[in-house]
């Protein structure tokens, strides 16, 4: 569904003690999230990725509206193993909301 990037923005507090966004970004316990729309998974430049989340973009896993949706409700049910250790947003608009604020950050 269409999500709105100002809510959003209150949902990705949720995420800024591990990610950050926008311009001088850096990777923190997680990677940047700038550009992750349309990107293979595992691979920003610089992050150091458990083996699960390498193996997952092997595999052909690229975030999209689809897959960041399955991934952001149930982070480890998605990718074994990953060492995002985040239980999920329960609320579907959260997840909407939080991937148009995510898309204000990406070209694609
Ligand atoms: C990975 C989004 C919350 C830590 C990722 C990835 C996405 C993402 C899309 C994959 C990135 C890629 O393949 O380049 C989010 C969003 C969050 C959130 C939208 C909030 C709703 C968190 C929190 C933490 C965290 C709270 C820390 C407690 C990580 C780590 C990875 C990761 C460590 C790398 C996982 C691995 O290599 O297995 N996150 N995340 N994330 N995130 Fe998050």
């Amino acid at each position: 569904d269409a999500g709105d990037v100002d809510a959003g923005k209150k949902v990705f507090a949720k995420c800024a003690a591990c990610h950050a966004v926008g311009q001088n970004a850096k990777h923190k316990v997680g990677p940047v999230l700038n550009d992750v729309i349309g990107r293979k998974a595992g691979t920003a430049e610089g992050y150091n990725y458990s083996p699960a989340m390498a193996k997952a973009g092997e595999g052909g896993l690229v975030w999209d509206d689809t897959t960041l949706h399955a991934y952001l409700a149930k982070p480890r049910d998605v990718v074994k193993g990953t060492k995002m250790t985040f239980a999920g947003l329960k609320k579907r608009d959260d997840v909407d909301n939080v991937i148009a604020y995510l898309e204000s950050f990406s070209t694609v």
